[in-house]
């Protein structure tokens, strides 16, 4: 194996897009700093069920176990709907999650300057945001069983089970905590204690785990009022840390500080291999935009800052992370836009590979 692998599944719809952007950026790396990374192809989704009429080829699967990171567009579409669930296109990437036991979801919302005018909320709101929200991935609702749609005296009963326990829930806190220590020492647990058995195991779980990190300031809140406090006043959060299905949605909301879906990366980490590096695998926090797929429309921001997460997390290669996250600040800076970051009057509208340009020209213009 080579000294640094990577397994790239673009997936569908804007996936295939945004993901090109991402290969140029490997590509400048690799001839500009001297970074090789060993790069291999394959599909996920409906682009894997058209050929072998399933989201994720065993095949597939045993390669992502193996690689250092997979890198992961998008995976859906109208055309898949109404497919069986156990082949729908989603199916593939919660096998991914599920099989390589990626317990930890980083989703950073981080607001750019230049931006700050882009999102629906007020700029003092947002200018200057800077969160970190780390979602449970491998359990809770999306998992427990049983599950299913049966029948019940003759009337059709649809049942999906929230269940964790106190080790799902001491790892992920634990992979909080050790953020927290590396940033602001604020951690605050999302869930619903006042209604849900599991929530009230997840705040004990969590307070105990707090015992070892002394040095970090742990709260607590409901997490339909944490939604609230998202949107009213996001920057009294430094770290949160919540469970599967709330941290899938706290994380759309998120998303919306920073002025699109279009910009949010996400990190989903398991445990170290034998090489050190943990199981990784990173993608856009957004889906396959089905709306506008196939237009060059589609915001690469995401899948590129997502690149830059496995630099840091996966290559410990902070400073080209660094380096790549300012190259995007810096085309935000010179008031490029994707149409998903165009305010009124704002900025100069260019497509997905345009913005790639771009970025790609200030990673050079920062040797
Ligand atoms: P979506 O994230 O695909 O799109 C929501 C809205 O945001 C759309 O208007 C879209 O145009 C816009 N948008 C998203 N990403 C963008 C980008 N990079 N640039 C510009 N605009 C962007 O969510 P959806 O419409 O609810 O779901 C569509 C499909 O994607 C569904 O099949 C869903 O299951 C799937 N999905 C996949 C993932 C994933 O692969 N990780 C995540 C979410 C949704
Ligand atoms: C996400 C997505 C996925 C999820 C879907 C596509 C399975 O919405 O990564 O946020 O619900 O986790
Ligand atoms: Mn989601």
């Amino acid at each position: 194996m080579a000294d640094r692998s990577l397994l790239i599944l673009a997936g569908d719809g804007i996936g295939p897009e945004v993901m090109a952007e991402v290969r140029r950026v490997i590509d400048w790396f690799a001839e500009a700093r001297g970074l090789a990374f060993t790069v291999e192809e394959d599909l996920v989704g409906g682009a894997a069920y058209d050929v072998h009429g399933a989201p994720l080829a065993d095949a597939t699967m045993a390669k992502a176990q193996q690689v250092d990171a997979v890198l992961l567009g998008a995976v859906g579409g109208p055309k898949y709907d109404a497919l069986d669930f156990s082949v729908k296109p989603e199916r593939g990437l919660l096998r991914l999650r599920k099989e390589m036991d990626l317990f930890a979801n980083l989703r950073p919302a981080q607001c750019f300057e230049a931006l700050a005018d882009a999102s629906s909320l007020k700029r003092e709101v947002i200018a200057g945001l800077d969160i970190m929200i780390v979602r449970e991935l491998t359990s809770g609702v999306y998992f427990g069983s049983p599950r299913g749609v049966g029948v019940e005296d003759g009337k059709r009963v649809g049942v999906n089970t929230q269940r964790y326990t106190e080790d799902e829930i001491a790892r992920v806190a634990r992979a909080a905590f050790d953020l927290a220590m590396k940033r602001d020492r604020r951690l605050c647990s999302m869930e619903k204690a006042n209604v849900m058995e599991s929530g009230v195991l997840w705040r004990e779980v969590v307070t105990e785990v707090g015992r070892d990190y002394p040095d970090v300031a742990l709260s607590h809140m409901y997490a339909d009022a944490g939604a609230m406090q998202l949107v009213r006043w996001p920057k009294q959060f430094d770290v949160i840390v919540t469970d599967n299905l709330f941290g899938d949605i706290l994380s759309d909301i998120a998303a919306m500080l920073t002025g699109s879906l279009g910009m949010l990366p996400s990190a989903s980490l398991g445990a170290p291999m034998a090489n050190g590096r943990p199981k990784a695998l990173y993608e856009p926090v957004h889906g396959s935009a089905p709306d506008i797929a196939g237009q060059g429309l589609a915001n690469p921001i995401a899948c590129i800052l997502s690149f830059a997460m496995a630099l840091r997390y996966s290559f410990a290669l902070g400073e080209e992370a660094d380096r790549l996250e300012r190259a995007v600040e810096q085309v935000l800076a010179q008031g490029l836009r994707t149409p998903d970051l165009m305010t009124v009057g704002g900025g100069r509208k260019v497509g997905t590979r345009d913005m790639g340009d771009a970025i790609i020209a200030q990673l050079q213009a920062s040797l």
